[in-house]
């Protein structure tokens, strides 16, 4: 990785463009505030758009994810997927409940009764369920500064109600009728004693203002944490008697002597963040699934309170099992939607997310990663993560490459298909992205290197399993396993591909002659037809050894070689007639094969030159050109080149 901005030689220009944002920023801010009388609301700002209007919590939610979805995705793009590109700029490997997210809201929005149920998100730690809220919370503050976004409410409320509940009973049905949207809920008891004593029930004339969702002002959105159960008490929900205030006012039914501080009150209108949910008292539990049903809360001095919101919950595996051991839980059970969250299970998927991590740490902002460091650490993460398939054949391995997207010797792409919709439990469990994270971390910062190389990884993972006290020793056995299995079926062929790439310039290009002279012969083989030598003119029959040479590389066995064969020509077809070239890349066991193929058949060339104990100065000289090939096109340093090098030539030796 390069390290940031040193070559950017007007460093002056980031800062002046920075202050430039900012105030465009606050601009922007200023020209989008709005204050007036209930009166001028109804008049001016609701006939533009009234359904938007009257919006729910829920609706509001599902219009902003649109709305970032629109803006980020494809126009043609379907709307679930649109909805999801904002948890998609930060969240990999979970498309799928993340697309359960996005129906809950959908679904939701549409009035069906799951909006009636709590959303909870349930996962393994560090399993991107924070993340999930912090996005959706992100995505509200910057939606609510939007045209399409904006939100009013009665002015100094401390619940910000909706300004169309100061409609009274009596005229909502004539409300309807003018502008075609119900009235959204109810006023608050502070609602309606303001409008009472400041205006004498006018209602006309109490202000309103535009709101803009902020988590730091408590402005649509509130967090609540469980700390210490046994002291939590629920004012810090709902809130309590002001006693000060109390003694001021005089008396203690008066809704200006409530302080309406709570976390309810803070996420009116928009999301109530529950973190660890499951750890809350069964108190509040029943509160929170009342006021998600009944939209309204109960507090000890007053009627019932409306309250326009979402609950989005989160709580790990841990906490749930243990909640499902009392009998009476089962019941809240069904008042709530739960969503499960798993880790990613395509190594692909959970490089990025490490990738993402990596960049944001000032810890590894100079240290250069061998281009393999993170899907290796990836690939290991995984292993841990999947359970042994059954079917014979498939070792856990081949199943990873196969959740990656790769394509794998005797397993048909229907039964690729079936795996993934057998893997249940699959992610559930498991090394968390941080395990990894901090174990690069640690072995960066102990090692004071400024280069890490993935067996120093893997030395790095083993070093936390071993010092993990949390785990049990058959337990740290399996992921050392892991890291074995890692290495041998991953490791090993991408550093060896490497060198071998390095060492041949011209590699690619003869990869690719290579692979139009096997479809030739397959083509000739399938047809029964005679080869033609282009140069003598002379025919042959097709090169059966040649084919199966290659074949063997990847093991495709004599009698599997007619379906292998047939179905690399029916790919190669379909690239052909969609106009393009058919290229290794576009086959991944094809590829696999022919690297193997050009790979041993230079093998010897390769040993000579890295294993001589001393190597002679033209020896010497193909080395550092081989090396120095590495560094400038493949992603290496000095250090991880130089080590690469020595690993193949040590796996050469056991071949
Ligand atoms: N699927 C993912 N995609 C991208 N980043 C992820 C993913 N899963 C986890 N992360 C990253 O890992 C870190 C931990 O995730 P987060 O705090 O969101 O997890 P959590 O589920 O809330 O964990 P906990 O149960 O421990 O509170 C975050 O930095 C997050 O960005
Ligand atoms: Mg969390």
């Amino acid at each position: 990785m390069r390290p940031l901005s040193d070559d950017d030689s007007d460093s002056s220009k980031p800062h002046s463009a920075f202050i430039e944002s900012l105030s465009s920023f606050s601009r922007l801010h200023r020209a989008q505030r709005w204050e007036g009388t209930f009166g001028e609301f109804l008049a001016n700002i609701v006939p533009a758009n009234p359904a938007a209007m009257a919006r729910t919590s829920h609706e509001y939610i599902w219009d902003m994810l649109r709305w970032h979805g629109n803006r980020a995705a494809a126009v043609d793009a379907p709307e679930s997927s649109k909805a999801r590109e904002l948890f998609k700029r930060e969240l990999f490997g979970i498309d799928e409940p993340l697309g359960r997210v996005v129906d809950y809201f959908k679904a939701a929005a549409a009035g069906s009764d799951v909006g009636r149920r709590l959303l909870l998100l349930l996962g393994p730690p560090s399993g991107g369920k924070s993340t999930l809220a912090i996005l959706m919370k992100r995505g509200l503050e910057e939606f609510s500064r939007t045209d399409e976004g904006a939100l009013y409410a009665i002015k100094g409320s401390p619940l910000r109600e909706n300004p169309l509940n100061l409609i009274p009973a009596g005229l909502r049905a004539e409300f309807r009728d003018r502008y075609g949207v119900d009235t959204p809920g109810e006023l608050s008891p502070w609602a309606r004693d303001f409008v009472e004593r400041e205006f004498e029930g006018d209602f006309v004339r109490v202000p309103v203002e535009r709101i803009f969702i902020s988590e730091s002002s408590r402005t649509g959105i509130g967090t609540y944490a469980p700390h210490d159960p046994t002291t939590a008490d629920i004012a810090d929900l709902v809130g309590s008697v002001d006693l000060a205030k109390v003694a001021q006012i005089g008396d203690e039914g008066d809704p200006r002597a409530w302080s309406w501080s709570g976390a309810v009150y803070a996420a009116s209108r928009g999301v109530l963040e529950m973190i660890e949910i499951l750890k809350v008292k069964r108190e509040f539990l029943y509160l929170l699934l009342t006021m998600t049903q009944e939209k309204n809360v109960k507090v000890s001095r007053f009627p019932l309170i409306h309250l326009d919101e979402t609950i989005l919950a989160h709580t790990n595996l841990a906490e749930f099992h243990k909640f499902l051991q009392e009998k009476e839980n089962e019941a809240l059970l069904d008042r709530m939607v739960i969503i499960r969250v798993p880790y990613a299970l395509s190594y692909r998927d959970e490089s990025r997310i490490y990738q993402k991590l990596v960049s944001g740490a000032p810890a590894f902002r100079n240290v250069h990663l061998d281009p393999h460091v993170l899907n290796l650490a990836s690939v290991f993460a995984i292993l841990t993560r999947l359970t042994k398939p059954e079917r014979e054949g498939l070792d856990i391995a081949k199943k990873l490459r196969i959740y990656a997207g790769e394509s794998v010797e005797g397993v048909p792409e229907t039964e690729a298909v079936r795996l993934h919709s057998e893997s249940g439990e699959e992610g559930m469990t498991g090394v968390s992205p941080r395990f990894v994270i901090n174990a690069i971390s640690n072995a960066i910062t102990r090692g004071n290197t400024h280069s890490l190389t993935s067996m120093e990884l893997l030395l790095a993972i083993k070093d936390s399993i071993e010092s993990d006290a949390r785990m049990d020793a058959k337990h740290k056995k399996a992921w050392v396993d892991h890291l074995v299995t890692a290495r041998k079926e991953f490791y090993n062929r991408w550093v060896k591909e490497d060198v071998h790439r390095a060492m041949f310039a011209s590699f690619e290009e003869e990869a690719q002659q290579l692979l139009e002279k096997y479809l030739d012969e397959v083509e000739a083989s399938l047809d029964h037809r005679q080869v033609t030598d282009p140069i003598t003119g002379e025919t042959r029959p097709a090169d059966e050894r040649f084919l199966r040479s290659v074949e063997e590389k990847i093991k495709v066995s004599d009698s599997g070689k007619l379906s292998f064969r047939q179905e690399v020509v029916r790919k190669a077809m379909v690239a052909f007639k969609t106009g393009e070239k058919f290229k290794l890349a576009s086959h991944a066991r094809m590829r696999e094969a022919i690297e193997q193929y050009l790979f041993e058949e230079r093998r010897d060339v390769l040993r000579l030159v890295t294993s001589t104990a001393r190597p002679d100065d033209d020896a010497r000289q193909k080395i550092s050109v081989v090396q120095q090939r590495l560094v400038t096109e493949y992603g290496y340093d000095e250090h991880s080149a130089k080590e690469a090098l020595s690993y193949v030539t040590t796996l050469l030796a056991q071949e």
